[in-house]
């Protein structure tokens, strides 16, 4: 039996699981950082947080397993996506990295869209420009820090920053390549049109691989450190959600993933690139080769839960906090909450957007307002599904994942406000696993991604949609539909 190691560099933290080649994860272990917010809608991170994470993790996993380290036989790297590191010459960090919830480029995206045009730019990267993309932030930093700029040499995403630390390669994939708003996402390259219309030189980007490609091996140095041997392959990887679809199995047409981590995600698996010209959801190319991802985002979806309990409701635990807010109706009293704590994505809100509660009244509690929390993220991704299902992509083959896919209650909940049945994975670190498949393709273990999701990939429960409960729910979307697009020109006038 050969093990595969699967490491994802996310928000709140650095995730390493060790799975077995048929997907039996044997041990994990996390270690988390703090997001920095210099100013409000502003959000940064340490590199070197997430290199001094993924270094305690391994060697916990390695210990925990008793597997010996000389039979595992790859590593695969997921990530959160869109983030900006800037590296000099000798490969050192220039500045903390600027991370996909960011939302201070709003001048840079405006003139981006001048420069190409909204509808060429779409055309070639499959989104308008976004304030939480790459691009924009290398924009404002060439502006803001000319002196950081000056110096920069290379430009990496988080979890390729850890690839470069673990093996020494400038490498990416296309489908985190696609996050950054330089990729042409039919032809899965640099665009060179559109890094010159931005005067972006490519010798500062990373080589361009898919997913399951190796991109390097394990470096004798970093081997030591880590506990491992020496030479191991690692592949190229995928952003987070794009190891999720992997994880969860999310590998052809009609299949379709939520994930509840810190921001919350749909992802339906396409066979050909699907862009909308409307931009209510963003085109992105899957980790598996000649795959596409339509890709729509709430930015605080888990964010927003542990917001609310680490600021408001800190004596209780996640399962206390379930167990009381199980007792209220539906609708929380007639409370309404509005997940824009970091701005919003799609379909329709803006970066300035910011959270709401509507509805406050003196019989609230803490367990309302929690139960609104909750109910409010799935409005909100209820919202992005509405635009797949117009759009003719009903995606009722859906997989719940993230630490939102940990609360059965949650779950219940989403089931029931999409009005549809939705399946749990069996392992509950589906970008890890997405990742570790990968690693073990790059190690020659599966023959392709495909062949990889069916030997490991299984679902542990699904969960049934109620059509009493639904029709409850659907009321009060209703009113938050009503709601939502009323607060736009309030929020600019907020945050001018
Ligand atoms: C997707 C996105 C987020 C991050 C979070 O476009 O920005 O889901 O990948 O990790």
């Amino acid at each position: 039996m050969k093990y595969l190691l699967g490491l994802d560099i996310g928000t709140s933290g650095t995730k390493t699981v060790l799975f077995d080649e048929l997907g039996n994860a044997l041990a994990e272990a996390s270690a988390s950082y703090p997001l920095h917010q210099p100013k409000n809608g502003w959000a940064e991170q340490a590199p070197e947080d997430w290199w001094q994470a993924v270094c305690k993790t391994v060697p916990v996993v390695l210990k925990k397993s008793g597997v010996p380290s000389a039979d595992i036989a790859g590593i695969g790297l997921s990530g959160q996506m869109h983030g900006l590191v800037m590296l000099d010459a000798e490969g050192r960090v220039l500045r903390r990295s600027i991370i996909w919830c960011d939302g201070r480029t709003a001048k840079q995206c405006h003139r981006m869209e001048e420069l190409v045009g909204r509808d060429r730019l779409i055309a070639i990267t499959g989104n308008p420009a976004m304030e939480g993309f790459t691009t924009s932030k290398i924009l404002w930093v060439r502006e803001n820090e000319p002196h950081v700029y000056e110096k920069c040499k290379h430009i990496l995403l988080p979890k390729d920053y850890i690839r470069y630390r673990l093996c020494g390669e400038h490498a990416i994939d296309a489908a985190d390549a696609s996050g950054t708003q330089l990729l042409d996402v039919s032809a899965r390259q640099w665009s060179r049109e559109i890094c010159s219309a931005f005067g972006v030189d490519a010798s500062l980007l990373p080589t361009v691989l898919e997913g399951p490609e190796c991109s390097g091996h394990l470096s004798h140095h970093i081997a030591a450190a880590l506990g491992l041997p020496a030479g191991i392959p690692i592949a190229a990887g995928g952003g987070d959600n794009a190891c999720a679809a992997i994880g969860t199995g999310v590998c052809r047409t009609g299949k379709a993933f939520t994930t509840v981590g810190t921001s919350g995600v749909i992802v339906a698996h396409t066979d050909r690139v699907t862009i909308d010209p409307e931009a209510r959801y963003h085109a992105f190319c899957a980790a598996i080769p000649g795959g596409w991802h339509m890709l729509a985002t709430t930015q605080a979806a888990g964010g927003s839960l542990s917001w609310f309990r680490n600021q408001i409701a800190s004596e209780l635990s996640y399962k206390e906090l379930d167990a009381l807010c199980e007792q209220l109706p539906i609708g929380a009293e007639n409370l309404l909450y509005f997940p824009y704590l970091m701005g919003e994505r799609q379909p329709v809100l803006g970066i300035k957007a910011r959270g709401v509660f509507f509805g406050l009244s003196a019989i609230h509690q803490k367990h309302h307002m929690a139960r609104a929390v909750m109910e409010g993220v799935g409005y909100s991704l209820l919202d992005l599904l509405e635009v797949y299902r117009a759009e003719g992509t009903p995606c009722n083959d859906m997989v719940l994942c993230g630490g939102g896919a940990k609360s059965p209650f949650w779950s219940q909940m989403f089931a029931d406000i999409y009005g549809i049945d939705i399946h749990l994975g069996q392992s509950g670190e589906s970008a890890c696993l997405g990742a570790a498949i990968l690693g073990g393709c790059a190690a020659g273990i599966y023959a392709s991604v495909e062949e990889g999701c069916h030997k490991t990939v299984r679902m542990r429960h699904t969960v049934k949609a109620d059509a009493a409960r639904h029709l409850q729910y659907r009321h009060f979307y209703d009113v938050y539909r009503l709601l939502y697009p009323k607060f736009k020109a309030s929020f600019e006038a907020l945050n001018p």
